[in-house]
């Protein structure tokens, strides 16, 4: 075990939090973005959103296993402190145990992550015990799954129906029961976030499913304000970097097109 992964947090650290502090986790898919906030949250989770936020899909769906790899592997590379997880892609586990496992391995192997994150409740609840029970730590997710939005038919929050709150309060306690170290509830009203966070004893990850869960998550993207065509009901914006490399590419477009840059100071060899 390398130096690196020996101070990082890892899965026990994540489990023991409930009750004690609140998680932090944030998406990152590269190098540069996974070395800038690795000191500040408890999580970094490549996420399978890499396939809109870094591939510009309209969805998650046409994303592989070998681009959530070499992403992961960056990250888990430019990255000491917090726990990586990486999401498997559409296709790459719900076919079988086996396949998940074979695949879940991959990631694990090849990108040094500590665990990996998959869609799904009770469905999924086998699964997730066969790859516990040989080694694999599992994130659930559950509430809004993006993988499914053909069945849900768009990317619809949930709303506070009884029978709603019933059935995903059993498929957070499937997920427990499966031995899934955390889970992500995504989008679903404020009393489903608060319900599901006392239901169980593994710690709830929310993004847009209220303060009561024990930790928050948002793709990085979300809150740096790169995204700058459409606003989220449930994410904060932190910076405007999109405006500053709009800013940033319009002056260096004026500089080299005025014949301002490069200037005698940006030269090798000639003197000021
Ligand atoms: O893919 C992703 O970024 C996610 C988070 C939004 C939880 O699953």
């Amino acid at each position: 075990m390398t130096n690196s992964q020996q101070n990082r947090k890892n899965i026990p650290f994540i489990k023991e939090s409930k009750g004690k502090r609140k998680l932090v986790m944030l998406t990152a898919y590269t190098s540069s973005i996974a070395n800038h906030i690795d000191p500040y949250v408890d999580i970094i989770l490549v996420g399978d959103s890499l396939g809109m936020v870094i591939y510009g899909f309209s969805d998650t769906l046409s994303v592989s296993l070998d681009m959530m790899i070499a992403h992961g592997a960056a990250v888990s590379r430019s990255s000491k402190n917090a726990c990586v997880i990486v999401d498997m892609p559409f296709g790459s586990y719900q076919e079988s145990k086996s396949q998940a496992f074979r695949n879940a391995a991959r990631i694990l192997s090849e990108t040094k992550a500590s665990g990996v994150k998959l869609e799904g409740g009770e469905e999924m609840a086998e699964t997730i015990y066969f790859l516990n029970k040989r080694g694999i730590p599992v994130m659930g997710h559950i509430g809004l799954m993006p993988q499914k939005f053909n069945i849900s038919g768009g990317f619809k929050a949930i709303g506070p129906n009884q029978h709603v709150i019933d059935n995903i309060v059993s498929e957070a306690i499937a997920l427990e029961q499966s031995g899934a170290f955390a889970l992500v509830l995504e989008c679903v009203a404020e009393s489903i976030g608060k319900k599901v966070t006392e239901a169980v004893n593994i710690p709830v990850i929310g993004i847009g499913a209220s303060s009561d869960c024990d930790g928050q998550v948002l793709v990085v993207d979300d809150i740096l304000g790169m995204n700058t065509s459409f606003s989220l009901k449930f994410v904060k914006t932190y910076a405007n970097l999109g405006e500053n490399i709009q800013h940033a590419a319009k002056c260096f477009a004026e500089e080299v097109r005025a014949g301002v840059f490069p200037d005698k100071e940006n030269y090798f060899f000639s003197k000021r």
